[in-house]
């Protein structure tokens, strides 16, 4: 097992206090009948209807899933448009000027769009998309920050049937042109550029180097002037303002997707070091999503709802764009960081739109317990009815400081485990049904099989650690799990009987049935709720002259930085802070500032297995001051006593 380790892990694996929810939350919650879970598990698979019941088809399903082997067909026979649920549906309904988002920036600039200007908008990227040639199943990259024509981009693909290939707008334009050439795509929309912590950064400029490196031609690209700063644009390259208004007023009529059309593909890591192309059908993707923002995030059509995740990753995706969308809430989206450019900017959006739902990160809940927490307490706070986290283990006292300062000892806190690959939320309390357990995430969601086991596949005691795997199939997995492919070398190293998914996450289970996520057991890092692959960073790392052999692992202490690399180096090369700079400045233009190593350690030698796979574990315990177990199994085990006198000596 790992031993990414928070500082609170030994008072998390003694917890077992049990909080229910409050009465008031109760009274009100969508879901309160704890037969919910017994109902899934009789009904299994058809008790998923009840997902599929939140979206609006054209021709309904024939089955729920017709067979419980691969292909997994969710919901076959049924044909759907995404876009035509997350506006349409709710335009037609009456609701047109209830507002779907409001955009607010860093600088204290603000948008609102209502559910007929999204309509609006939305049709006319989409006529304009099809003018550029987009037709069904042709791949439109996005590589934006957030800004509300990243989501209306988004929708508008939906609309047309071309699924949209979202990039992180951190990321590099290395990173950006492996990106189009995995996903095939020849069509990119982005923008001049972007305030980030009060320094521009020019994306246009960064899209052009992606567009030079790439190595299919892109053919056109959308350009948002999002800064005022486009001058110099190419040939194939158009305004987002220009091509809007050249389509005014246009309407597109939603294309009927089959259930598992692709809606979206996103890039996540994995344990190589290439970027892990997961795509995410339309069906039983939207289902899961609608219907766990509904059930787990008690979300009503009414409420106003804040979640602070970038649309660039999955969580963003889920539950800032499609989720809320679909149930026809209100969302608010925030374009700057928790803290920039003031600590207390989030409570502020929260009292200034009376938030009635906030999903955020342990890591930002981090960073304001360690600010002042007068400053959520000189805000109101009361519109606040639930709050979640998601990314990575909350310990207790995190947990505590959130239930309190920020939920006033009464909203519900929902930690909900997930995955890009999972697409939706898989673990999780119901709040209106089950008692909270800080630090532990929960039962499996109704419908949902999880198990803790060992490297046999056998499940392991409770309150054990072991792997953490999926035992059924859920609506919404990605396409490579539905067509029975096993994602991962690891999953292949699990003795489990039947079909399963390896999370590559280390959990426990309680004697309730509620599972502790320990962290990853994988060759993925989690750095300030990024989700890095260790072989992407080394790769980077190695391509650097003189660099012979590089290991980098996380750091617990997020005092200490994200990353600390150990790096060897060819003979006669020294290891100086040139060579450290040239290091990060390598790691930023492949990847992008968020893998860049806090530290570089040269070593003489990294410690190895007799067979020369390198162990990491022994560096995180040298980096995190953890007492490292037995090195007997090392072609090298003088080494890890050698660095860790080189670590502590600096
Ligand atoms: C971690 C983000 C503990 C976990 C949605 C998982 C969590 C990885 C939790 C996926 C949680 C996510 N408790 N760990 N509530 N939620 N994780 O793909 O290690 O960016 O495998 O998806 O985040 O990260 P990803």
């Amino acid at each position: 097992m790992s031993n990414r380790r928070g500082p609170d892990f030994e008072t998390r694996m003694a917890e077992d206090e049990e909080i229910p929810p409050s009465p008031q939350f109760v009274e009100q919650a969508t879901v309160t009948d704890d037969s919910v879970s017994d109902e899934f598990e009789e009904n299994w698979p058809d008790c998923w209807a009840r997902a599929a019941a939140t979206l609006d088809w054209f021709d309904p399903y024939e089955s729920v899933l017709p067979d419980d082997e691969p292909p997994f067909e969710w919901f076959a026979g049924g044909t759907l448009n995404a876009c035509y649920n997350c506006v349409d549906r709710h335009v037609e309904a009456g609701a047109e000027n209830r507002v779907a988002i409001k955009w607010e920036s860093h600088l204290g600039e603000t948008r609102t769009y209502t559910y007929q200007d999204l309509y609006r908008e939305v049709n006319e990227f989409a006529a304009a998309l099809r003018a550029q040639g987009v037709e069904a199943d042709d791949v439109v990259t996005l590589y934006m920050p957030m800004i509300p024509e990243l989501p209306i981009a988004m929708l508008a693909c939906a609309r047309i049937g071309a699924p949209h290939n979202v990039v992180f707008a951190g990321l590099s334009a290395d990173a950006l042109a492996t990106r189009l050439e995995s996903a095939d795509s020849v069509f990119l929309v982005t923008c001049d550029g972007y305030y980030r912590r009060g320094s521009a950064i020019f994306l246009k400029s960064k899209a052009d180097d992606a567009r030079l490196k790439a190595a299919h031609d892109l053919e056109e690209m959308v350009v948002v002037e999002h800064l005022g700063e486009t001058e110099h644009l190419g040939a194939g390259q158009h305004t987002y303002e220009e091509l809007v208004a050249a389509h005014a007023g246009a309407e597109v009529a939603p294309v009927e997707r089959a259930a598992d059309d692709v809606l979206f593909l996103i890039h996540t890591s994995g344990t190589t070091g290439e970027p892990k192309r997961v795509e995410h059908v339309t069906g039983g993707y939207l289902a899961h999503v609608a219907w766990t923002s509904q059930t787990v995030l008690d979300l009503d059509p009414e409420d106003t709802y804040l979640c602070t995740a970038n649309i660039g990753w999955i969580s963003g995706h889920s539950y800032v764009v499609y989720g809320p969308l679909a149930l026809g809430a209100t969302a608010v989206m925030y374009e700057g960081t928790p803290n920039y450019p003031e600590r207390d900017r989030i409570w502020d959006l929260i009292e200034e739109n009376a938030v009635d739902v906030f999903y955020t990160a342990p890591t930002a809940i981090r960073s304001f317990m360690k600010w002042d927490t007068s400053l959520p307490a000189s805000r109101d706070l009361s519109s606040l009815r639930l709050l979640g986290t998601v990314g990575e283990p909350i310990d207790p006292r995190a947990w505590h400081w959130y239930y309190e300062h920020i939920g006033n000892g009464n909203c519900p806190i929902v930690d909900t485990w997930w995955q890009t690959e999972t697409g939706g939320m898989m673990i999780t309390t119901l709040p209106g049904v089950e008692k909270m357990k800080p630090g532990s995430a929960g039962p499996p969601l109704p419908g949902v099989g999880a198990r803790v086991v060992d490297g046999r596949g056998e499940e392991v005691p409770v309150n054990e650690a072991g792997y953490l795997v999926l035992t059924r199939p859920w609506p919404g997995m990605p396409l490579a799990l539905r067509h029975g492919h096993r994602w991962g070398e690891e999953a292949a190293k699990l003795d489990v009987d039947g079909w399963h998914y390896f999370t590559g996450d280390g959990a426990k289970v309680d004697d309730d049935g509620y599972i502790t996520v320990l962290g990853r057991v994988d060759d993925v890092i989690n750095v300030s709720g990024h989700r890095l692959g260790t072989m992407e960073i080394e790769s980077a790392i190695v391509g650097v002259e003189g660099v012979v052999e590089a290991a980098v692992v996380s750091v617990d202490d997020a005092e200490a930085g994200g990353i600390h690399a150990y790096v060897t180096l060819e003979t006669g090369v020294s290891g100086d802070d040139d060579l450290r700079e040239r290091i990060a400045a390598h790691v930023r233009e492949r990847i992008g500032p968020i893998a860049t190593p806090d530290a570089v350690v040269f070593t003489p030698d990294l410690p190895k297995t007799r067979s020369g796979k390198i162990m990491r574990r022994f560096l995180e315990n040298i980096t995190n001051g953890e007492e490292f177990g037995d090195t007997s199994a090392l072609q090298n085990p003088e080494i890890v006593g050698e660095l860790e006198s080189i670590v502590r000596d600096g």
